[in-house]
């Protein structure tokens, strides 16, 4: 069957019962529900980053001929509950985003699908691989990535640390190479050290060819910035 008709059964929530949900409609009532979840979030994981997460991966699956209906429920709901808010609990993001696409009565395939992209979408440490199943997964962690590099990236990596109570900087702290999640997951370091653990190493790690191609350009800008930062550290 097609996608474009969702039957929906009963459902306190969505006011609406046994009738039909058209995709559209689907996608527009889960946008209205991260909105209200995150809209005074200050860590860099509020509203706006979901928003351009969700525009850069219709983009990129426009360009891979992507599904765009698990694409943009994905991209929607990939950071709904964070383990890094939740005391490192790693399935509370995909046990959220299935209760919410249940109320909708979304199909299993569907909900399925989306929550292996949340589960496996999140960087998990420099020499942790983590491969994407399917090609929608892959364009939903290249949006997610593409929106933690260049400027947004650095406000963003700021912004988290801000939130975090961590220092900018500490030069003789120095970064780690993480083999595993659980060492990633409880690093406490400073900011600047998080460029050089994850920021950077992004771009050789993007999926399609679209996102390698802005990867590289941000990756660049970050490259200066790194360098003007430290010159002003030494008073130059
Ligand atoms: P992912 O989407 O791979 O799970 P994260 O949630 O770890 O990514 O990162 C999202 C944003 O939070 C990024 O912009 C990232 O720079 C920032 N961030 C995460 N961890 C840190 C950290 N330890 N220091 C600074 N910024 C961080
Ligand atoms: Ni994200």
């Amino acid at each position: 069957m097609d996608f474009d008709f969702l039957k929906i059964g009963r459902s306190k929530n969505c006011g609406v019962s046994d009738t039909f949900l058209l995709n559209d409609e689907i996608v527009q009532r889960t946008e209205s529900y991260v909105h209200s979840q995150l809209s005074d979030e200050s860590s860099g994981h509020d509203w706006w980053h979901i928003h351009r997460v969700w525009q850069t991966a219709k983009k990129l699956a426009e360009k891979e001929n992507a599904d765009q209906f698990i694409v943009q429920l994905a991209a929607l709901l990939h950071d709904i509950a964070d383990w890094k808010f939740y005391n490192g609990n790693e399935d509370i993001g995909q046990q959220k985003a299935r209760a919410w696409l249940e109320q909708l009565k979304v199909d299993e395939q569907t909900i399925s699908h989306v929550c292996q992209i949340i589960k496996d979408i999140s960087f998990k440490g420099a020499h942790v691989i983590t491969t994407m199943k399917s090609k929608e997964g892959m364009i939903v962690q290249d949006a997610d990535r593409l929106d933690a590099l260049g400027a947004i990236g650095i406000a963003r990596a700021f912004a988290y640390g801000g939130h975090k109570g961590r220092e900018m900087y500490n030069p003789s702290v120095k970064p780690e190479l993480h083999i595993s999640f659980d060492q990633y997951k409880k690093k406490q370091s400073h900011t600047i050290n998080h460029f050089y653990e994850k920021l950077l190493l992004l771009k050789e790690r993007m999926n399609t060819e679209a996102a390698k191609t802005i990867a590289e350009e941000r990756h660049k800008f970050m490259e200066s910035y790194l360098k003007r930062f430290f010159e002003e550290w030494d008073g130059n």
